[in-house]
């Protein structure tokens, strides 16, 4: 067994991850924090894992750490993360960092949108943790930037048209719904229950999300150009999952069969990647919650010469957790499926 770790395990993050590892029969989870809940078992501070193991949760120690697991999921806000998860790569730890700290390769960028890094140093040795596009070299790598929830439903959605230049590269629109607990545990007022209930909401739009520059990042590195975005994020009254609508201009006329043949094509070997056919209801979040499965449904618009893609996920594990694990499995040369193989809850 793979000994790992969890910083911040009382998170939502870190508890979907306490959660997946639970039936991950190649890793045992050795060591998890949190400072809130530090002296309590785990079973009993998470009580919908009321069987889950007994171990005990603790105030981050770099020490303990390093000599109790591996691998060390770190699942602190961003700007939190990226002295810990430094020295435990400086220590010779695998690290897989949930937040945006390692994700942007230009400190440049990195500053505008986040403020100064403190480690800029490796920004250019993490890999981008999208196995989709990276998987060799996540396999070797040491440290991973876990991507963004966001970016991973766009991204997948957007990789085949960008792959084979179908699309025209400055008018794509990105129109995002994600479920509540995309913002995390902590409260806040305008996540209060009678705030989002029978509620639906636009919030960070016209170019003010900090999810884009990471989006564009990877978007350009597939078609060797910049591409600009316009993106949308909402906010759902549902407490996981998120639905994206992507429409892009085409550059000629297309056949809606071969579009779909083309995303079938690429994904094919992808376990977590599944194209609908055309004759297939078109994907909902109820397809997807709880598994580690992004769902797309690439379509043509005759009419308006526009391809529109619907990507859905759950935020929780194709958008954190579960990648991570995916990730984990790749590093460590388990089965990439290997803990992830569950079915959604449906209705
Ligand atoms: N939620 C999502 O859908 C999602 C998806 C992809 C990526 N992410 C990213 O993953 C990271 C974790 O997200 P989350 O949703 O799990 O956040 P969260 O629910 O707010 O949990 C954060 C965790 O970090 C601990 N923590 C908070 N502030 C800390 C500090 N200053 N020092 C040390 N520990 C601290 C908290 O526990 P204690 O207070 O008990 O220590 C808690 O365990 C974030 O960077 C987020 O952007 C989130």
């Amino acid at each position: 067994m793979t000994r790992v770790g969890i910083i911040g395990a009382t998170g939502y993050t870190g508890m979907e991850l306490v959660r997946i590892l639970q039936n991950h029969p190649k890793a045992e989870l050795a060591y998890a924090t949190s400072r809130r809940w530090s002296g309590q078992a785990i079973c009993d501070v998470m009580p919908h894992l009321y069987n889950a193991q007994e171990l005990v949760l603790s105030e981050f120690d770099m020490k303990e750490a390093v000599s109790a697991a591996e691998l060390l999921f770190v699942c602190l806000p961003h700007g939190e993360s990226m002295n810990i998860s430094a020295d435990l790569y400086k220590k010779g730890k695998r690290v897989i960092d949930l937040s945006a700290d390692f994700r942007l390769r230009d400190p440049e960028v990195f500053s505008k949108w986040y403020g100064e890094h403190t480690q800029p140093e490796l920004l250019s040795e993490a890999v981008y943790g999208l196995p989709e596009l990276y998987r060799e070299e996540i396999a070797d790598a040491t440290l991973v930037a876990n991507p963004g929830c966001y970016p991973v439903s766009v991204i997948l959605a957007l990789i085949p048209l960008l792959e084979e230049g179908l699309v025209g590269l400055d008018s794509i629109v990105a129109d995002s719904k994600s479920g509540v607990s995309g913002a995390g545990r902590e409260p806040k007022p305008n996540l209060h229950f009678p705030e989002v209930y029978s509620n639906f909401s636009a919030y960070s739009i016209a170019g003010t999300h900090r999810h884009i520059c990471e989006m564009e990042q990877e978007l350009g590195g597939i078609c060797q150009i910049d591409v600009k975005l316009t993106f949308t994020p909402h906010l759902l009254p549902v407490s996981r999952g998120i639905l994206t609508s992507i429409y892009a201009s085409s550059l000629d006329d297309m056949d809606e069969g071969s579009l779909v043949e083309l995303y079938r094509k690429r994904y094919l070997a992808e376990p977590f990647v599944t194209v609908r056919d055309l004759s297939a209801p078109l994907p909902c979040l109820k397809d997807v919650c709880g598994t580690n499965q992004c769902i797309l449904a690439p379509r043509y618009d005759k009419r308006t010469g526009k391809v529109v893609v619907i990507s859905v996920l759950d935020n929780l594990v194709k958008g954190a957790a579960g990648l991570a694990v995916q990730n984990m499995n790749l590093m460590f040369g388990f089965g990439e499926d290997v803990g992830l193989a569950d079915f959604p809850l449906y209705p």
